[in-house]
């Protein structure tokens, strides 16, 4: 099976833990579009979704699924995303696609954090990947040299072949962090989040996946935390 395969099969998996006449929560990225086009076939099940980006939203509303704003919504039940790495405790890296901190916001107010991902995603220790970190533009090179004293060689995220800074749906910067070997992700998350400047690290332990859904070429595994 292709990378894309076992990341649709992810996604229609997932579709068995939307709730019926409720809102849902949906990332962002390659297997989060996927599972976005599922959701549209099932649209009349839901009452609508709360996006973690605009281009998440743009899906959604392609589909004819209604997006709300997350300040009319009390609580989510499930959220269904993608992540980087994740690991055996479904500790997870994400941010790839920038959307980190709208990601990080609507799974705190879900219930149950569904990762949807396939099979290269599962890692023995993160940072691999290198650590998205979402900062304040002027806050930068400070953020940075206090990363490089944790240990971290971080670069400032451009412009697909540019040299300008990529801006996300905040206006902040995307500091990407290489050159860590997470061993204990709560602690580097309450670190990372203690530096002032810092909109949102790309840790997801604190709050990690409850579910994960792995993509293999046995088929799909489900894993719980
Ligand atoms: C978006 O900011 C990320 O957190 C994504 O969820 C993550 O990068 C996974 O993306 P893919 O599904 O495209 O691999």
């Amino acid at each position: 099976m292709t990378q894309d395969e076992l990341k649709q099969a992810v996604a229609r998996a997932a579709i068995d833990y939307v709730v019926d006449g409720e809102i849902i929560g949906v990332g962002t990225g390659s297997t989060a579009n996927f599972f976005i086009d599922e959701l549209g076939k099932i649209k009349d099940r839901i009452k609508g979704a709360v996006a973690s980006s605009e281009a998440t939203a743009a899906r959604l509303r392609g589909h004819g699924i209604e997006v709300l704003d997350l300040n009319d919504v009390e609580a989510i039940s499930v959220y269904v995303d993608g992540a980087d790495e994740i690991d055996a405790s479904g500790a997870m890296i994400k941010g790839g696609g920038a959307a980190l901190t709208r990601e990080k916001i609507v799974a705190s107010v879900s219930g149950k954090f569904v990762c949807i991902a396939d099979g290269s995603k599962l890692v023995q220790t993160l940072g691999k990947f290198p650590l998205p970190v979402e900062v304040i533009p002027m806050a930068a090179n400070a953020v940075s040299r206090k990363l490089t004293r944790l240990g971290g060689q971080p670069r400032l995220r451009t412009k697909a072949g540019g040299t300008d800074a990529f801006v996300t749906d905040n206006g902040g910067y995307i500091l990407d962090v290489a050159g860590l070997s997470i061993t204990d992700p709560v602690a580097l998350e309450t670190d990372i989040n203690q530096i002032v400047g810092v909109i949102a690290v790309g840790l997801f332990a604190q709050r990690g996946a409850n579910v994960c859904l792995l993509g293999t070429g046995d088929g799909v595994r489900t894993m719980t935390f």
